[in-house]
């Protein structure tokens, strides 16, 4: 499987693109200040079903807080850990540093780190790809 190289620059802050990795999509977001500070605040991480993501989700370099090597960047393979349908970004709030993912099939909502909700079908935290930064906005998945 090659590796693929995207440019992030055309994204916009709040804004998602996605591209195809290893025939799965991946999510690639550019997160806001306020969206980073609400993956910090206790009143999200109190609500996540796998905050620990102990099952393997993440390569170590995107074992922290905003799961990812730069935190400005998301990248997540799109694929429900319950039974595999292709979460849809930005519902579940109108505000923008609120926004995540929630999955059309049965429901689970999962946060802007792809860290899944409690009280929902999927039981682990959405995959982190793994990836490098090539320049400050270009990415390598794979
Ligand atoms: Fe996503 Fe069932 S496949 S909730």
């Amino acid at each position: 499987h090659a590796p693929v190289d995207v440019d992030l620059s055309p994204i916009a802050p709040g804004q998602q693109i996605v591209v195809v990795w290893r025939g799965s999509p991946v999510f690639i977001t550019r997160r806001t200040s306020e969206s980073l500070e609400r993956l910090k605040s206790p009143a999200l991480t109190s609500r996540l079903r796998d905050p620990e993501s102990k099952i393997l989700q993440q390569p170590p370099y995107a074992a922290n807080w905003h799961r990812s090597l730069v935190p400005e960047y998301g990248l997540l393979v799109g694929v429900c850990t319950h039974l595999g349908c292709v979460p849809t970004y930005g519902a579940g709030s109108a505000d923008p540093a609120q926004r995540g993912y929630a999955c059309p099939c049965h429901g689970s909502k999962f946060d802007l780190a792809g860290r899944v909700f409690a009280g929902v079908p999927a039981p682990y935290n959405l995959p982190v790809p793994p990836h490098r930064m090539l320049t400050p906005d270009r990415v390598r998945i794979g």
